[in-house]
């Protein structure tokens, strides 16, 4: 495989955490970890290389967001996390703040790279990152409902009983707490959920689905609730991301990306399926979405845009 390397901005919970799990996945061949804390960066930098005799050769190094040349992607995960009860939107006028510095120096840094944004509200700063950076819309992602469409599977993998692999399901819209989810597109071994049901003898309550759909839109408060934040799940979902980035892949992922004109809707960032390559989504798939679901689609792009809208 190609030499590639991964910038990833922000060494907290979910930095250091994405960056521990790249490094143990082989995928790339440098990791440069920038935080406003050098000493931080540097600290996680030494550590995760030590695990390396472990794994597969990789560098791991602490630099300066100038370090971020040459990467294929510069995750972002820098700013202001989510304290027990508070919104991802309440942290949207802290973190475009935080955005705004790091943005504008890793594109001067490395104008060809990618910008995959993990930063709650992710999509309003998937949106604000590419209007910063000034880059093609395409290659400004967020992470989006991935982690949400991930919970979900696991979720309905449970209750059928069956391999989370075999579970294709998505969370669309805000990843925050508008979004939805497309039931109307969802699958257990290429059946629809109604026919998977008849065929199995499961039960398939409207009500047994709206309790798994809260319980993945409440996940991330319950799990701040008791361990103060989450990282290895969206660790695993900018793993993901940047899998199908470095490898080329064309995976369909519910990232955030800008949306211009799908379903009427236009100039927000929100989470669609989307084809996921080395220069980044190379489409939004159209999927066949019911008209209560486009209305909700439609109500979690106005919730992001009214937060935004706060910020003057
Ligand atoms: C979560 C954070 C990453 O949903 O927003 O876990």
């Amino acid at each position: 495989m190609q030499a590639s390397r991964i910038a990833i901005v922000g060494a907290g919970r979910v930095g250091s955490s994405f960056a521990y799990t790249l490094a143990a996945s082989g995928l790339v061949r440098e990791i440069v970890i920038v935080d406003a804390d050098a000493g931080r960066a540097e600290g996680e930098a030494m550590d995760i290389l030590q695990s390396i005799p472990f794994h597969r050769p990789v560098t791991v190094r602490a630099g300066t967001l100038a370090d971020t040349a040459g990467a294929l992607a510069t995750v972002i995960t820098a700013g202001a996390a989510q304290r027990p009860g508070e919104t991802r939107l309440a942290l949207l006028q802290r973190n475009v703040e935080v955005l705004r510095g790091v943005v504008e120096a890793t594109v001067r840094a490395n104008p060809g790279g990618l910008l995959l944004i993990a930063t709650n509200p992710v999509d309003a700063l998937t949106w604000t990152a590419l209007r910063l950076s000034g880059l093609p819309p395409g290659r400004v992602l967020g992470s989006g409902t991935v982690l949400d469409s991930a919970r979900l599977r696991v979720e309905l993998a449970a209750h059928y009983g069956v391999d989370p692999r075999n579970v294709h399901a998505y969370v669309l819209g805000e990843h925050g707490d508008s979004e939805f989810v497309a039931w109307s597109t969802a699958s257990i071994a290429n059946m629809g959920l109604p026919a998977y049901c008849s065929a199995t003898g499961h039960a398939c309550t409207q009500e047994d689905l709206d309790a798994i759909a809260l319980r993945v839109r409440n996940a991330a408060y319950e799990i701040i609730r008791r361990k103060g934040a989450t990282n290895y799940a969206i660790a695993a979902s900018l793993m993901r991301i940047v899998e199908a980035v470095v490898r080329d892949e064309a995976s369909v992922l519910t990232v955030s990306s800008l949306l211009q004109g799908e379903y009427g809707i236009r100039d927000v960032c929100l989470s669609l399926p989307a084809v996921v390559g080395r220069e980044g989504v190379r489409r939004i798939l159209p999927v066949p979405l019911s008209v209560g679901e486009i209305s909700a689609l439609r109500r979690s792009a106005d919730a992001i845009r009214d937060a935004a809208a706060g910020l003057g």
